[in-house]
């Protein structure tokens, strides 16, 4: 007699469809398999956290380690934090890679420097960069917003904030572009890109020692000339880190919150009603809606067990990696009403897009500022801006912890 095939198979993952809209994938491993082991496209294999509730006490748990030296198979492991070529140079000890009591001490003095306070004194120079851009396409009645907009804005931004001088900065949108496009291999064109910008940060950080500024570089080497020693290359690692945490995140969210809203023209409309009578709290909540539907933050960054745990029942060996999928948790009905509708006023919204626990997201002020300065400049400043292609065939990255469009091609004006 033979079997019957189960009514609701196992979903293939990491293929183009899982690319294109991996919730239906996520919304089967949270109900069948929440703590489900996989092999990656890489060969490695590693449990997937989807349950908001797993995924929360997982980011808090300390037992598991973000030092991929405590991979079982630490040897195939280095460099696999989600960041290209980072082994090319003494960039590991930056704060996604280390646990306390080195995280702590990092921390503390990059918060000393980085400050909300920062982030708000930073806000024109976000509208500006945000109004430049607009002005570079606002003419022509068409664009790329990836490559126009969403892309060059958090470069140009996170340059001035750490001090890049403006002259530098294009080198730094070309370095990027390579990790972007590439990213997630140890392609040559990366590895040497890393290698620029790294090479550039500790010479510029030498030349900071020599003459501060008013700017984020100047200010951690301040940080840590008070009492706590930070060296060189944790100075040139930590602007390294919030460069690239800060950098394809936001480009993302602009771009995947610019495409969910044009999926959602009510939604739209709302917010653009909103903007014009001048009321900023539905975008405030927006901004954060957009984070938990569609957010640019799959998996969080790799972590692995260095004792034995149980996650959602589920028994975790020492070594064993963790993902936690923050995109299936952000989209959890046992913790989210209605969690695949869109509600730009969605008030009860704890999303861990941003993450939890000791490495919550550093640049989340940042994040917000200019995902709110960019989605409501575009709406008001093109108001009719629609879709230059079906959306449905538009290509989405298929990089394993970030999530984003490859191109957003729109249109506007009169016509
Ligand atoms: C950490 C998301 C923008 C700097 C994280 C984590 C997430 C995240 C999920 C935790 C990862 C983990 O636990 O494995 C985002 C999103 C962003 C964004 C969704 C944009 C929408 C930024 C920006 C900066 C930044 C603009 C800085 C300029 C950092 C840093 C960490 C971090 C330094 C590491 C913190 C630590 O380990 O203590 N981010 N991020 N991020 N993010 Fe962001």
């Amino acid at each position: 007699m033979s079997t019957a095939p189960p009514a609701d198979p196992a979903p293939e993952l990491f293929t183009w469809e899982f690319a294109t809209d991996p919730y239906p994938a996520y919304a089967w491993l949270r109900e069948h398999a929440p703590v489900h082991r996989t092999r990656l496209p890489s060969g490695v294999e590693a449990w997937l956290v989807t349950r908001y509730a797993d995924a929360k006490q997982a980011l808090a748990d300390q037992r598991l380690s973000k030092n991929p030296a405590n991979h079982a198979g630490s040897a195939h492991a280095k460099g696999k934090t989600g960041i290209p070529g980072e082994r090319s140079a003494d960039l590991m000890t930056h704060l996604l890679n280390i646990d306390p009591p080195d995280h702590t001490r990092l921390r503390r003095l990059v918060s000393k420097a980085f400050t909300p306070r920062t982030v708000a004194e930073f806000a024109p120079r976000v509208q500006e960069l945000t109004d430049r851009l607009i002005d570079g396409f606002a003419d022509r009645g068409s664009a790329d917003l990836i490559h126009e907009f969403a892309f060059p804005l958090p470069i140009y931004a996170i340059c001035d904030l750490l001090g890049v001088p403006r002259e530098d900065q294009d080198d730094f949108r070309d370095w990027a572009g390579m990790m972007i496009r590439h990213g997630g291999g140890p392609r040559g064109g990366v590895a040497r890109s890393v290698k620029k910008m790294r090479d550039y940060l500790a010479e510029l950080i030498h030349r900071k020692r020599e003459d501060l500024g008013d700017d984020l570089i100047s200010d951690l080497i301040r940080a840590g000339d008070h009492g706590e020693h930070l060296t060189e290359n944790e100075a040139a690692a930590m602007a390294f880190i919030l460069l690239f945490a800060g950098f394809e995140t936001t480009v993302n969210l602009i771009g995947n919150g610019t495409y969910a809203l044009l999926r959602h023209p009510e939604q739209r409309e709302r917010l653009q009603a909103a903007l014009a009578a001048g009321d900023t709290a539905l975008l405030a909540t927006g901004v954060e809606e957009l984070l938990r539907y569609d957010g640019p933050v799959e998996l969080a960054t790799w972590r692995y067990a260095t004792e034995p745990l149980t996650l959602g029942g589920q028994p975790i060996a020492v070594g064993d990696p963790v993902l936690v999928v923050l995109a299936a948790a952000d989209r959890d009905p046992e913790r989210f009403h209605d969690p695949d509708t869109l509600d730009l006023s969605r008030r009860d919204n704890q999303h861990l897009g941003y993450g939890h626990g000791i490495h919550y997201c550093l640049g989340a002020p940042l994040a917000r500022l200019e995902a709110q300065t960019a989605l409501a400049t575009l709406l008001t400043r093109l108001p009719d801006l629609r879709f230059a292609a079906e959306p449905a065939d538009l290509r989405w990255r298929g990089g394993l912890i970030m999530r984003g469009l490859r191109t957003l091609p729109v249109e506007f004006g009169s016509g």
